[in-house]
């Protein structure tokens, strides 16, 4: 076993873990964060989108050893105390889900990319961007206005 401490969603913590232990056990079944979901384990879904250090990664693909000392969000650690952060709102009040699985995936995803591309993003650019997260129910369009409309209330809100 080896000892990590690291922040996860504003906390700091600190475990002991077998090395092999994946990012995304850890959270869900160590620290119980079940926001985070597994649909393929392999790197193509996106539905175990965290943000480490500030930038979207897959959790299923990354060892918990890898993030000791690193910071750590997860879609439980996005809303403030002002409630739901501006791209959660926005997915809820663009019917951006449909049974939802993938949602926790998308949003983390959606900050990232607002974080590095700005907030005026293109229809085109978001659909390029979401190569990495997979969607079963939606289409996406509801997805891609979602993802827009978050950017601009990110904007207006200030809160990235
Ligand atoms: Fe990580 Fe699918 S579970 S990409
Ligand atoms: Fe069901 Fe995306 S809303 S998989």
């Amino acid at each position: 076993m080896i000892q990590i401490s690291l922040i996860v969603n504003g906390s700091p913590v600190t475990s002991e873990v077998d090395p092999r232990t994946l990012l995304v056990q850890y959270l869900r079944e160590t620290l119980e964060l079940t926001g985070t979901h597994v649909g393929c384990d392999t790197s193509q879904c996106g539905c175990c989108v965290v943000h480490i250090d500030g930038k979207a990664t897959k959790a299923c693909t990354t060892l918990a050893v890898m993030v000791d000392g690193q910071e750590v969000t997860t879609i439980e650690g996005l809303a403030g105390k002002g409630g739901l952060h501006p791209m959660q709102r926005a997915f809820h009040e663009n019917h951006g889900l449909q049974c939802g699985f993938c949602t926790p995936g998308m949003i983390m995803t959606a900050v990232d990319l607002v974080r590095r591309r700005g907030h005026d993003l293109s229809d085109n650019l978001i659909r390029e961007e979401l190569e990495g997260n997979l969607c079963r129910c939606t289409g996406y369009n509801s997805i891609v206005s979602s993802i827009a409309a978050g950017a601009a209330a990110m904007a207006e809100s200030e809160r990235i």
